[in-house]
């Protein structure tokens, strides 16, 4: 049975300040690069309206050298809060990246010090500015100086478990301007192996004045409350548990707003849910949308009889159709009473399911 200290319901009733924007709630959707677009976002939404949601990662340099702004930078002039990602390692054009942002109706620009993949890192950027953090203040100060609203950081814990920087390069990360930090309790070298060692995450909160968002493994209402609780973070951001399930931001900020679980989505609304998701990325992006969607499709189809099957058959959808009828199709034979026998150990939450 899940429940919160008197402590951290009081801390839950005040809104999340970021310099001078607040947010209504304490569960944030993390940006995923290949997820979280528009579409997604609009999803996560609608059962967490109040919560910050983020772009993908943008690349700064790119930007500077394209006229048009890319589809994974676009915001809905409705959706707010929402941040925009940018990643790079100079100075000047994260800054220029940064007004465009802004420009698009970003409420926060978030500065990716963490992606560990060798592409990003071996341009100086994602991770590897954990190794550079002089680089990553003269970042923070530039793009704070270009843009009026609060400049957030997203990082892990150091480059590896014999460079564990934290605590130092996140106390520079606020002298230079940042307004927020989120915390990824893993190094660079374990990639997305290994448990998030939020350990660090509560060390990082002791030394900083900003808020800290503690993020890796919140797979579930327990596990983003049991982080709060032994954190004192400000807030848990979600990540590998919302693919497939965009229901768990809305899930966990529910909880933490009103003491109450709320009865996870059937079978057949997680698949009417992949259904909307499809034919809403085939409506935005056409072809590549529907090949973007094969992933999120598998992703969905887990937790029912004929699950395994259902999932062989959307990894190579060729058209929105051909996918639509496969998912009715299974949607209908639950409908008729195929006993949906889920394959959940007991005490496994559908969040970690769809994120293994
Ligand atoms: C498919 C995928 C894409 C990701 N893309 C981004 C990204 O664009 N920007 C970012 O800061 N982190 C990105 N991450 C990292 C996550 O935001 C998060 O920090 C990490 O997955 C740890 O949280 P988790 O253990 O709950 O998954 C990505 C992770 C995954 C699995």
């Amino acid at each position: 049975m899940v429940s919160l200290s008197p402590n951290l319901k009081a801390k839950l009733a005040q809104p999340l300040k970021i310099g001078s924007f607040e947010v209504k709630s304490r569960v944030l959707q993390s940006p995923l690069s290949g997820v979280t677009d528009m579409v997604f976002r609009r999803l996560v939404r609608r059962y967490a309206p109040e919560s910050m949601m983020y772009t993908e990662m943008v690349n700064a340099t790119g930007l500077h050298y394209v006229k048009q702004l890319p589809k994974i930078m676009e915001v809905d002039p409705n959706e707010r809060p929402i941040s925009i990602q940018l990643f790079d390692c100079r100075p000047d054009f994260l800054a220029e990246a940064a007004v465009k942002a802004v420009a698009e109706g970003a409420d926060t620009v978030d500065i990716n010090m963490g992606c560990p993949v060798n592409k990003i890192t071996k341009n100086g950027g994602g991770s590897s500015l954990l190794r550079q953090p002089e680089v990553a203040e003269a970042i923070v100060r530039e793009v704070v100086k270009a843009v009026d609203v609060p400049v957030t950081v997203k990082t892990r814990i150091g480059w590896s478990d014999k460079e564990i920087t934290i605590l130092d390069f996140a106390k520079r990360m606020e002298d230079a301007g940042a307004k927020m930090i989120t915390v990824h309790g893993r190094t660079r070298a374990q990639g997305y192996n290994g448990n998030a060692r939020w350990e660090w995450i509560a060390r990082v909160k002791e030394v900083l004045s900003i808020p800290i968002i503690g993020n890796g493994d919140i797979f579930s209402v327990e596990a983003a409350v049991k982080c709060l609780e032994q954190t004192n973070a400000d807030g848990v951001m979600c990540s590998r548990g919302t693919l497939g399930y965009p229901f768990l931001v809305g899930e966990i900020d529910y909880f933490l707003k009103t003491g109450e679980i709320l009865s996870p989505p059937t079978p057949i609304q997680r698949l009417e849910c992949a259904r909307e998701h499809l034919q809403a990325l085939w409506n935005y992006k056409g072809d590549r949308g529907v090949r973007q969607a094969r992933k999120h499709m598998t992703w969905y189809a887990k937790g029912f009889a004929g699950a395994a099957d259902l999932r062989g058959q959307l990894s190579v959808i060729e058209t929105v159709d051909q996918g639509l009828a496969m998912i009715d199709r299974v949607i209908e034979q639950l409908a008729n009473g195929y006993e949906p026998e889920l394959e959940i150990e007991s005490g496994e939450s559908l969040g970690t399911l769809v994120a293994t």
